[in-house]
């Protein structure tokens, strides 16, 4: 209990001010279509992969069902390729009626039934990436209107088709008209990604100011490459990156392509394990109905969603980038636990990595670590205790490290339950 008001005083100073919605404190979790089904409009041969409603009916019935929901998995998000190619008489969007006969709103109660949130996506610009109608300036407050109406929890408001000066006005218009509509709606932006993702031409300050999270860089593929690439991004950038993040306002690497055909198991777990570092949106775009019980291991990961979700919402770094290409990385979380990742971009045979905490920074004391994939837990840890962490060529040992002395409990339950407590 001593600690609550530690806890407090973290939470206070970590963040800087963040758009005034009350949402997305923690990075939000979800499905969202675009990586795994993109901009699939066949559906008559292809009824059970296209866009419509049945997909995200189905993606819904999944993480409700299967466990998904109670880990925090909770938004069903709409990508491109949904509305018609013409609005309505009135100028507002509508959704294509022979892929979504039942209309959004019915899909969004139809989430809402089932303790969901759904999500969509528009573009402010003259088109959407795929070429359907965008969100041009006058329309702003028409869309922002219509999506709350529907009952829709989120946007992702991408930037195709328009230039620097309609984005400096759009992005921070809609977030007006989306407060205007009374509705919380979590905002994502891809202004930055349109811009370079760095400043000068971003200014992160407003960003966070107007929006819960913004895509920094380019569109993830199904490739261990992409994620590599990403990373690689993300890291460089850190000092300009990393303390931008905080409760309500996210830096997103984009989707987790976990459970598709580019990762291999290692890849997959190193994938999960960055994303948490990042404190990144957790955002699957992958096929729910006929995941790998591999993947969904590693989706489902309580550990490394824990950390994820860690309420301070503070965002990790690379620590080390060694000759040996072994990188660490590392997260402070709350109740003065941590994060390390071990990741290897070796291409050999598992690589044995020595080093101490004390090397990775940790001041002297005594700790215990979680090893997030493995469910091991290591005892009797001194900042000066040299160790070894066996890591596999693109693969990652993730620990949860903690300090022994605030846990001098008779009745210790393990790493299982301080996770909870963490969550
Ligand atoms: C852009 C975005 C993607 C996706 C597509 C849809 O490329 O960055 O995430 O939304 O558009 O067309």
């Amino acid at each position: 209990m001593k600690l609550l008001p530690v806890i407090f005083l973290l939470a206070l100073t970590a963040a800087t001010s963040a758009l005034d919605n009350g949402l997305m404190r923690t990075p939000p979790m979800g499905w969202m279509s675009w990586e795994r089904f993109r901009c699939n409009v066949n559906c008559e041969n292809d009824p059970k992969n296209c866009i419509s409603e049945n997909l995200f009916r189905d993606m819904a019935d999944r993480l409700a069902e299967d466990g998904w929901k109670e880990m925090g998995y909770d938004h069903v998000m709409i990508d491109d390729c949904w509305s018609s190619m013409l609005r309505d008489k009135d100028g507002r969007l509508q959704p294509d009626p022979q892929r979504f006969p039942g209309g959004i709103a019915k899909l969004a109660r139809y989430l809402h039934d089932r303790g969901l949130k759904l999500g969509i996506y528009g573009d402010l610009g003259t088109h959407t990436c795929g070429g359907y109608p965008g969100t041009t300036l006058d329309k702003i407050e028409t869309d922002a209107q219509t999506f709350a109406s529907w009952g829709v929890d989120f946007l992702k408001l991408d930037g195709c088709y328009s230039n620097e000066e309609d984005q400096q006005k759009g992005y921070p218009l809609m977030s007006k008209a989306l407060n205007a509509t009374g509705r919380p709606i979590g905002y994502s932006c891809s202004w930055p990604a349109y811009r370079g993702g760095l400043p000068p031409s971003v200014n992160y300050t407003l960003l966070g100011e107007i929006c819960n999270l913004w895509r920094n860089y380019d569109d993830i593929q199904d490739s261990w490459n992409s994620v590599q690439d990403i990373t690689d991004w993300f890291f460089d950038n850190q000092e300009i990156l990393q303390p931008e993040a905080g409760p309500g306002r996210w830096n997103d690497p984009d989707m987790l392509i976990i459970g598709n055909f580019g990762l291999s198991v290692d890849q997959s777990r190193s994938q999960m394990a960055l994303w948490a570092i990042m404190a990144a949106p957790l955002i699957m775009s992958n096929n729910l109905r006929t995941l790998s019980s591999e993947a969904r291991a590693i989706l489902q990961n309580r550990a490394a969603i824990a950390i994820n979700q860690d309420p301070m919402g503070v965002q990790g770094r690379r620590l080390l980038q060694e000759r040996s290409l072994i990188e660490v990385y590392w997260r402070p979380l709350s109740q003065s636990a941590s994060a390390l990742v071990f990741l290897s971009r070796r291409q050999d045979m598992p690589y044995q990595y020595h080093t101490s905490l004390a090397k990775l920074n940790y001041t002297a004391g005594s700790y215990e670590a979680y090893d997030v994939f493995t469910g091991k837990t290591l005892s009797g840890l001194s900042a000066t205790t040299e160790f070894t962490v066996s890591i596999n060529p693109s693969g990652v040992v993730m620990w949860y490290v903690y300090p022994k002395m605030h846990y001098e409990d008779p009745q210790d339950d393990g790493a299982e339950l301080r996770l909870h407590r963490v969550r």
